[in-house]
């Protein structure tokens, strides 16, 4: 099984970006965390990180070349904003979570809206770290 992460602008900087927000687990610390999980159920997992709405939709459209199975993608703020990463999820159509580490409906009335949340399979949002390993394990097991 190959599993794609996908992480959008300004999750770079987690560990001292808004730690009352955020935490203080770092983009790395987390990445290492699902390569592990993934590893030790016989999967793969890549990471991919960008602060460029581009860059994420060309992963996307690489992910329908790489067989990728499913995708866990944390927006972050191009979740409020954009049509083209909504559009490449549906081209390559491939099955996918969204992510985030805060509680978006705890937040300014502009997190509340999610181009990509009708589309997806689920969302977790407000768990920290583990909304994604969550994400993960339900990828395994389907
Ligand atoms: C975020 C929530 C977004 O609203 C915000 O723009 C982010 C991170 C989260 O993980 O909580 O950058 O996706």
């Amino acid at each position: 099984q190959h599993i794609l992460v996908l992480h959008g602008p300004n999750l770079n900087l987690l560990g001292t970006r808004e730690p009352e927000v955020y935490g203080r687990h770092t983009l790395a610390d987390i990445n290492q965390r699902l390569q592990q999980i993934a590893a030790d159920n016989g999967a793969q997992c890549a990471t991919f990180q960008s602060n460029h709405e581009g860059g994420l939709v060309d992963r996307i459209q690489a992910a329908s070349q790489d067989q990728t199975d499913f995708i866990i993608i944390n927006a972050a703020a191009y979740t409020h904003t954009s049509v083209a990463l909504r559009d490449a999820l549906a081209g390559v159509d491939i099955p996918y979570v969204e992510v985030h580490l805060s509680n978006v409906h705890q937040r300014e009335s502009f997190r509340h809206h999610s181009y990509l949340a009708d589309k997806a399979r689920g969302v977790i949002t407000g768990l920290g770290p583990y909304g994604y390993e969550a994400a993960l394990c339900f990828a395994l097991a389907n």
